[in-house]
């Protein structure tokens, strides 16, 4: 049944699915999840397969494009990034003016939304070339945005890195470097991060998917559905899970280490206390980045010769929630932020940018949702709602409230 006849034969009825726990929002050709099964899929590829044979940018083609690039288009889609990859002086001074405190998912979010005044052609956005340029000017701009937004947590001078790098080694440079020191890339972290943004790249209809997707149903530009969508990544019960993962893990371990208490806690339902990095919304089995992930935690931590207390508390954790009848019950599983934050950690990453991080990984998932609900021509999203409120009441003047 096509989705004009189904509305027509619903006309009138209004379904109340707070949370839209069982609301389709859309039709969309770009990510496949089973939730039960614990299958994750881009354009039909599994995610098992594209961490471990392609690099993020071929996954963000995939996802954008709807195709692996051929070796050609790579580089062309490559080299138009690499051409966008600066931003407007002014930008830097809209950095500064920020407090050194300021967390950078703000910063973050503030400064690509403020990229739109300068970059204006971003906005109307009708052909597929103009979307392909708005595209390519995100792609080159956020990662300097990123990386600039921690350098200055860390007082150190921006920095434009290495064009000649590859995308994620271009920004791990502009990311770590110290002003007068070559930067050795370590070719295991350039892979964990790789794999750790394939792993973040979409996900279906998550909430700052469907925040930037319905931004953009209004026609606001690009840049803007994209800061809206890194405001709803924020929030601890979706991207900022990271960062409180580690917050969690970290306070566990000045308690003293006792993982039982947390569990205790976790399950009694008078405590708002939620074990961080736990369930999920769609998957009821275990989430398949976390196992990847997992991995690539194992060996960052091995290279780097990281013997990380936390890493046995999270190890502990996991293994008792898999054993627990109230984890069991209601399928709570670890998700793709339990061992994120882990490795983000032991790169020298600060926990307050570890949902920035995700952000990047987000980047292409955001994107390409936006252009196929462009290309769609879907309408303006505008849920309906059933009020509870007063009915009519006669105005009821000052002297008498
Ligand atoms: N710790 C303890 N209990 C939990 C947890 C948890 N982490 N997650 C869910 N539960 C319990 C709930 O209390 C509820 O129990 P009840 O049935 O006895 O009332 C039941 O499991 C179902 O939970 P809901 O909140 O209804 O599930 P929902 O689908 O709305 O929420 C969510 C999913 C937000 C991810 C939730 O599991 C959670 O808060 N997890 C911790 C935060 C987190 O890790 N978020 C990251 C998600 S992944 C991502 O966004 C990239």
């Amino acid at each position: 049944i096509d989705i004009k006849t189904l509305r027509a034969a619903t006309e009138g009825v209004i379904t109340i699915d707070p949370g839209y726990k069982n609301t389709g929002s859309c039709e969309s050709a770009i990510t496949f999840l089973d939730g039960e099964k614990g299958i994750l899929r881009y354009r039909g590829y599994s995610i098992e397969e594209l961490a471990e044979k392609a690099d993020f940018l071929e996954v963000a083609y995939l996802l954008i494009f709807g195709e692996l690039p051929n070796e050609e288009q790579l580089e062309k889609f490559h080299s138009d990034i690499k051409k966008n990859s600066v931003v407007d002086d002014d930008i830097k001074k809209i950095l500064d003016a920020f407090p050194k405190s300021a967390h950078p998912m703000g910063v973050l979010a503030s400064l690509t939304s403020a990229l739109t005044s300068f970059n204006p052609s971003s906005v109307n956005v009708d052909s597929e070339e103009d979307m392909y340029n708005a595209i390519v000017k995100i792609l080159g701009k956020f990662p300097i945005l990123v990386a600039w937004t921690m350098r200055k947590k860390k007082g150190l001078p921006f920095d434009y890195g290495n064009s000649s790098l590859g995308y994620v080694e271009n920004l791990l440079q502009m990311m770590f470097k110290q002003p007068n020191e070559d930067y050795k890339q370590n070719p295991i972290l350039v892979n964990a991060l790789d794999k750790l943004l394939i792993l973040h790249a979409d996900h279906e209809q998550n909430c700052s998917t469907s925040t930037v997707r319905i931004t953009g149903s209004s026609h606001a530009g690009l840049f803007v559905s994209l800061s809206a969508g890194i405001s709803a990544l924020w929030g601890p019960l979706h991207g900022g899970a990271n960062q409180a993962v580690l917050e969690m893990l970290e306070g566990i371990k000045e308690d003293g280490g006792d993982t039982s208490k947390y569990m205790a806690k976790a399950k009694d339902k008078q405590d708002p206390f939620r074990l961080m990095g736990f369930g999920h919304r769609v998957y009821k089995n275990f989430d398949p980045r976390a196992k990847i992930i997992k991995v690539a935690a194992d060996e960052v931590l091995g290279d780097l010769g990281v013997e990380d207390p936390i890493l046995d508390i999270a190890k502990g954790l996991a293994k008792e929630a898999l054993e627990d009848p109230y984890f069991v019950d209601r399928k709570l599983y670890p998700n793709v932020d339990f061992y994120s934050g882990i490795i983000y950690r032991a790169m020298g990453i600060p926990t307050e940018m570890f949902t920035v991080m995700f952000a990047l990984g987000r980047l292409p998932g955001w994107i390409s949702q936006w252009k196929e609900m462009r290309m769609r021509k879907e309408p303006i999203g505008r849920p309906r709602q059933l009020y509870i409120g007063e009915t009519y009441r006669p105005f009821k003047e000052m002297s008498k409230r």
